[in-house]
């Protein structure tokens, strides 16, 4: 028999040596197997967070208010907006009373926290500047329609509003550094949802001259260099006009709308990369930005145009070398779809917003993108207002995933981990079919129909779970309303079955036994299954036989 089992602590111990003795200081990303994880203190941090509502985090009083329901979900980490209007009410009189506040109610509650920078853009809107930014718009420019039209939103193409705002932020990292040498704050997002409405691009004399002006050697370098992987959203602009390596944006990629969505991208990712940059030599902790994502059939500047998108990831990277993730927004049903586009070898995946909180969806959500895609994090929006009729869900799921974080951790980027959820179109339209992979020698199909239950008392698209190998024949299996089924995926095809099954829990990190499975509930030895009703852990051994 083939003993091919790696311990899943060596290869946790490989990838904490590996980490350099300086940046284990400061919270930062590090490399395991194929992944990034989240190292908080010398140790992998797996988030299991909640974005606050966007102004509870304003006053200090209002978030009191609101630890008991975060407390109450079982979250390790509040995600929460830190507002430049409030940092900096005056040019470089800085005001860190609120962010000082969130710190200590965080200490106080055991909990981390990720920070957001709403400052020149906040969904595409630049409602979070101070004033003294908002009436001066003769030095921190607007950008503008393409008939001439101010808009609501900062030029990206105006050095002096990249000056204002990377001063603010740079302040704000300063501070964090002496204030938070206990890393309350473990990651921080740059700015929100950047992205251009209600048209492709700005069209203000600055960036007209942009336009005009030679496209930067950085990008045509990076589009050299990745060719055959490039998306082709991209790749297509840059092959239909001949493939120049010089020019002005329309000669380069053309006049199209796609054209001047792709240029927008790049001085936006341009913009963004200046304040993580400037932020970084302060104080350099891991920083994402975020997308907002497409409806079906909406052409850029209809939706938040040149955004963090998966099509526009080759100009964002090139273009914004400081930023460490492009991370994505979730509000639509068809998550596995969106979310496999976000996993790239060079982008880990995190998740910021996740759904308004309290939706059924978000447990199975959380255990495909952890298991699946080696996430660094979960976290619906608005966690601060979710409803106790409604949270169960969530709960539940936290609940096993906390129990599971260590096992999790250690698999992540190694290829002994699966998560797995129902597909579900744009519509809402659940696919039933079972899905089908292989690990550990094994093959295995997993199913999320429960067969005793009537499928009209089922939700199954929140349904879904993840397995975890732990040793030779030995799997972790967790979820809920899942029937998971083994053959011999080796060339040998021997018949499969199970040695054991046990439910139970970990507790405080050591596994307690719970009912042992041999009958109905593993219907006499055919399958796994946990039922819908709830989260569930079950350690499964298998054997093969002839
Ligand atoms: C996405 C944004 O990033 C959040 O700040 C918030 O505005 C939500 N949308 C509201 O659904």
């Amino acid at each position: 028999m083939t003993r091919l089992f790696r311990p899943l602590a060596a290869v946790a111990c490989a990838a904490l040596l590996s980490t350099p003795a300086l940046a284990a200081d400061i919270p930062h990303l590090a490399t395991q197997g194929t992944t990034k994880q989240l190292i908080v203190d010398g140790k992998p941090f797996l988030i299991l967070g909640g974005e606050l509502a966007n102004s509870t985090a304003s006053s200090l009083d209002y978030l009191n208010t609101k630890w008991p329901t975060l407390k109450s979900v079982g979250l390790n980490t509040v995600i929460a907006p830190v507002e430049w209007d409030q940092v900096e009410p005056q040019p470089g009189k800085y005001d860190f009373t609120v962010l000082d506040g969130m710190i200590k109610q965080a200490r106080q509650n055991d909990v981390k926290l990720v920070l957001l920078w709403f400052g020149a853009w906040k969904n595409s809107m630049s409602t979070y500047v101070p004033a003294w930014v908002k009436r001066d718009y003769a030095t921190y420019s607007r950008a503008q329609d393409d008939k001439g039209q101010p808009q609501d939103i900062l030029s990206p193409f105006d050095p002096d509003t990249l000056a204002a705002d990377a001063g603010a932020f740079s302040a704000v990292m300063a501070h964090l550094k002496q204030v938070d040498t206990a890393h309350t704050v473990v990651m921080i997002q740059v700015e929100n949802e950047i992205g251009m409405l209600p048209v492709v691009r700005d069209y203000s004399p600055q960036a007209q001259a942009a336009w005009n002006g030679p496209v930067p050697a950085d990008l045509i370098a990076y589009l050299k260099a990745h060719r055959e992987t490039l998306d082709p959203y991209v790749r297509t602009l840059w092959e239909a006009n001949g493939l120049k390596d010089s020019g002005t944006w329309p000669e380069v990629f053309g006049p199209s709308i796609q054209a001047q969505e792709v240029f927008q991208a790049w001085y936006f990712a341009s913009f963004a990369n200046g304040l993580a940059k400037a932020g970084k030599a302060q104080y350099p902790l891991p920083m994402y930005v975020n997308a907002a994502l497409i409806r079906p059939g909406k052409a850029p500047g209809q939706y938040p145009s040149a955004g963090p998108l998966p099509h526009l990831f080759d100009v964002w990277k090139p273009a914004a070398p400081d930023i460490d993730i492009l991370a994505i927004d979730m509000y639509f049903p068809n998550f596995m779809e969106w979310a496999d586009k976000f996993k790239r070898p060079d982008n880990p995946f995190f998740i910021p917003e996740a759904n308004q909180a309290g939706k059924p969806e978000a447990g199975a959500n959380a255990f495909y993108a952890i298991g699946q895609l080696d996430s660094i994090s979960f976290s619906p929006f608005s966690i601060d207002n979710i409803k106790p009729e409604n949270s169960a869900n969530l709960t539940g799921a936290y609940d096993v995933l906390k129990q599971l974080s260590p096992q999790i951790l250690a698999a992540q980027g190694t290829g002994r981990m699966r998560g797995y959820r129902p597909r579900v179109s744009f519509d809402g339209v659940v696919d039933e079919t079972p899905q089908s992979f292989i690990l550990g020698g094994y093959r295995f199909t997993v199913s999320f129909v429960d067969p005793w239950t009537p499928k009209d008392k089922q939700d199954i698209a929140s349904n879904g779970g993840l397995i975890i190998q732990t040793g030779d024949d030995s799997f972790i299996v967790a979820g809920k309303g899942v029937v998971v089924t083994f053959e011999d995926a080796e060339a040998a095809r021997q018949a499969v079955g199970i040695e054991q099954i046990v439910e139970g829990r970990y507790v405080d990190g050591v596994w307690k036994p719970g009912r042992w499975l041999n009958g109905d509930e593993s219907h006499q030895g055919r399958h796994l299954k946990i039922n819908a009703d709830g989260f569930g852990i079950q350690q499964l051994k298998l054997y093969k036989f002839r």
